[in-house]
């Protein structure tokens, strides 16, 4: 019987590696509902936690009533910042340098601010013990507008603080001021705008939101007072972090901690930070002895755990008439809530907002951010988007909007002219980045092309004399946006938590039969890293992704990492397993020299195994090899075949991308309908088609959201006024639009695989183009500009200020 010898595709096909549209290996738990979160973690004799709240955005505690509470059937203990003192744990240091109250000290900032931990047998038990405890609050002024906190007479919200000039990140000016950052070249920046033709001013604001995931943040912590060890469970995007400021919190020695997180129902930023709820239950466990929960509710969730977002940038455009910008210049203030809790991992307190000169070759440039406290939740979180990137692409591409209507130029026509070309990457930028690749003509042109722009806008001319005319009450919007991202925190000369720097990790085992293990520092929340990893060691060492598992979250088996946020895990975790992958290469090349009886450099690659140049049939596959690896390696040769790479990559990533909305607006509903979205993306090297599809779908949907309506809004006493789904817009299969995706590919140089991250991009770029549709839609009407979120009532309130609704 004649056996076929498989082909090169067919070799290749079985790998399912790099540029195979593999499916998802996780969504087989997933989609039949075995996933494995954190509250399905049962343990016995396991306790429950529940927090008392703040009613008030700012009050003085007087008094805090727990006997009733301790009365309450099942209740064990009620902590509040008394006991915590105890331990040194009534404040805790929060990411970005400022420090924050576990539980209320004397005075409460912000509503729904944690005020004491019920520890009860159960859930419900903990949710009557909170309704017993009495808090009696004096109220004090409340602070929620950022424009007013640094008025001479604003209230003082830190008290804590209130003599201290200088913070974290330099000098305070005011007893609401955290930082003033600024960057780039003030005096050239000045002379570009004293001697420019047109120039723009607007307050562009990028309003609070929040991340929201299905799963909300919770843990289970459990102290085992014999061997002195805690077991943390909880839904981390960064394990290892969680660890070391857990350690250092707790004085627990760090081998002594292990932290692990289950399966993630979502995180986009949102579980980055540590908060209250981990240091209470923890405290409640070593206190009781006993496995102590806590699960956050949505409102919960929504009110207290971070924000996003809450920018406020005066920005500046300097241009010749004909269409050549000369010159930014950006003043943020930047609203951080009552404490700065920024989940940010740079070195600098505004993250990478100097990405904000975005995709133009802007010679001069400069930026001051100014951080403010206010009576709302701390925070805040990079919601799908790097720190503070999002805000930086939504800045310039309003304000590039906005000259091109000055100009009287067509938007995307002004985009071409400033863009940097290609020949000038590496490209420095007037705020201090190195822009890795870029193509951004050739993407432009494409997505102009295929969305047909030019016929899409004669259409919009026709509709717009038709609108004047009288004869129809739609107006027709047409969004452009091109966006420049920049991913992969980070070099550790920029990147670190809490002083650990922000390298990645991965670790490959391959066992003698020649399947696989790899263990990473990294934690999905349903990115796929399980089934793209594995892609990428397929391609790199020729096993088949189905050989290969992939492990992640448990901090005593996988090598130290910095987890999984801002499209991080691609540029840096990525490139740590293409460089342990080729470590494990080298050696199984030793190895198939010496079962071959050549030379190594007699060898070359073949797609799964070494052959002997110049004699194909002289083969030996990765199977082989790692069985003899183990069982009869060349002598001198240590057995095994595994590797752990540790990378800090050189430079961040800058992925891009074109998009482009067609919107119709009823002016006299405030009706919107999204008649179509085109985003293409460049994400260089792309490993996995149909992950990026997917990612890019999810990062438009809540793009859609935040632009059209998603926002955390406070009366003037500090209420937060739609703490719930039933009022916070999560948008659904119903109203998401139908997205055309599409794509470049201009590789990283300096990526061992050329690969950009992707996740966030979808975020970054599709926010400001919802919001130039609509600004686009109402310019003819004589707008400038709009504010976010555009909702159909704030819709409905433009076209009524314009005198449309008669
Ligand atoms: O850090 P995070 O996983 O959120 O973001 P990412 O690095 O952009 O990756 C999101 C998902 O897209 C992962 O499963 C990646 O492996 C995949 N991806 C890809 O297939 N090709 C790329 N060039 C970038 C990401």
């Amino acid at each position: 019987m004649n056996i076929a010898v498989p082909t090169r595709e067919q070799r290749e096909a079985k790998l399912e590696g790099m540029g195979c549209k593999r499916k998802r290996v996780e969504d087989i738990r997933f989609t039949q509902g075995k996933g494995n979160y954190v509250d399905d973690l049962k343990l016995p004799g396991m306790l429950f936690g529940d927090f008392v709240r703040s009613q008030h955005a700012h009050a003085r505690i007087k008094k805090i009533d727990a006997s009733a509470a301790l009365k309450v059937p099942g209740v064990l203990a009620v902590l509040t910042a008394e006991e915590l003192k105890g331990v040194n744990l009534a404040w805790m240091p929060t990411l970005a340098g400022d420090v924050q109250m576990v539980l209320a000290d004397g005075k409460v900032l912000f509503q729904n601010q944690e005020i004491a931990f019920v520890v009860a047998v159960d859930r419900y038990a903990a949710a009557d013990g909170v309704e017993a405890v009495e808090v009696e609050y004096e109220d004090l002024p409340v602070l929620v507008d950022a424009f007013k906190a640094l008025a001479p007479d604003a209230p003082l919200l830190r008290e804590d603080i209130k003599d201290k000039t200088t913070g974290a990140h330099g000098p305070r000016k005011h007893h609401n001021h955290i930082f003033e950052w600024s960057m780039g070249d003030k005096d050239l920046t000045d002379a570009a705008f004293s001697k420019a033709e047109v120039t723009t001013k607007d307050v562009i604001s990028y309003h609070r939101t929040h991340p929201s995931p299905l799963e909300t943040c919770q843990c289970v912590a459990s102290f085992d007072k014999i061997k002195g060890e805690l077991t943390l469970w909880g839904t981390f995007q960064a394990p290892h972090v969680i660890r070391t400021v857990a350690s250092l919190l707790s004085k627990i020695p760090e081998h002594k901690i292990h932290v692990i997180a289950p399966d993630i129902g979502g995180g986009f930023g949102n579980k980055v930070g540590a908060y209250p709820g981990y240091i209470c239950a923890i405290v409640a466990s070593i206190v009781t002895g006993k496995p102590v929960k806590w699960v956050e509710d949505r409102i919960e969730n929504l009110t207290a755990t971070s924000f996003a977002r809450d920018y406020h940038m005066t920005t500046e455009l300097a241009a010749t008439k004909d269409g050549k910008v000369t010159a930014l210049r950006v003043h943020v203030l930047a609203d951080h809530g009552a404490f700065d809790a920024c989940a940010d991992p740079s070195k600098w307190p505004a993250g990478f907002f100097n990405i904000c000169t975005g995709s133009y070759d802007i010679p001069v440039a400069h930026l001051v951010v100014d951080g403010i406290y206010t009576n709302k939740a701390p925070g805040g979180v990079a919601y799908r988007c790097s720190f503070r990137v999002t805000e930086a692409a939504y800045c310039i591409e309003r304000a590039m909007d906005i000259m091109a209507q000055k100009l009287g130029m067509d938007p995307a026509e002004f985009r071409l002219k400033n863009f940097i070309r290609r020949e000038q990457f590496p490209y420095h930028s007037a705020l201090g980045w190195e822009y890795d690749s870029g193509d951004y003509h050739t993407a432009m042109n494409k997505a102009m092309e295929a969305i047909g722009y030019k016929q899409l806008r004669t259409e919009q001319a026709e509709k717009r004399a038709a609108f004047q005319r009288g004869e129809t009450r739609e107006i027709m919007g047409l969004g452009v946006s091109f966006f420049t991202e920049i991913v992969g925190a980070g070099p550790s000369r920029n990147c670190d938590i809490l002083g650990v720097a922000m390298f990645d990790s991965c670790e490959i085992r391959i066992h003698p039969t020649g399947a696989a293990i790899a263990r990473m520092g990294t934690k999905s929340q349903g990115q796929g890293h399980e089934t793209t990893y594995a892609q990428i060691i397929a391609t790199e060492i020729g096993i088949p992704a189905d050989d290969i598992m992939v492990e992640e979250g448990n901090t005593d088996t996988a090598p130290y990492g910095l987890g999984t946020y801002g499209s991080r895990s691609t540029p840096v975790a990525g490139a740590a397993i293409a460089m342990a992958s080729r470590k494990i290469k080298a050696k199984a090349q030793m190895i198939a020299a010496y079962m071959l009886e050549v030379h190594e450099d007699d060898l070359e690659w073949d797609i799964d195994g070494f052959r002997v140049k110049g004699l194909p049939e002289k083969y030996k596959g990765m199977k082989e090899i790692a069985w003899a690896a183990y069982n009869s390696p060349p002598p001198g040769l240590e057995p095994g075949l595994e590797a752990v790479s540790y990378y800090d990559p050189p430079n961040m990533t800058y992925p891009f991308g074109a998009y482009f909305c067609v919107m119709d607006i009823d002016v006299d509903t405030g009706v919107y309908k999204i008649r179509r979205f085109y985003a293409l993306d460049d994400c260089g090297t792309r490993i996995n088609p149909m992950i990026i599809e997917g990612q890019v779908h999810g990062g438009l949907t809540e793009a859609f959201a935040i632009a059209m309506g998603q926002e955390i809004r406070y009366d003037e006493i500090g209420n937060v006024v739609n703490g719930s789904f039933m009022d916070f817009f999560i948008p659904t299969a119903v109203e998401t639009p139908k997205w055309e995706t599409d794509y470049t590919v201009t590789p990283s140089p300096h990526h061992p695989i050329g690969a950009k991250g992707v996740g966030e991009s979808p975020n970054v770029g599709g926010v400001p183009c919802f919001s130039n549709a609509v600004n686009d839609a109402f310019a003819f009407l004589g707008t400038r500009h709009i504010q976010m979120p555009h909702d159909h009532w704030r819709i409905w309130e433009v076209a009524k200020g314009l005198g449309l609704h008669g």
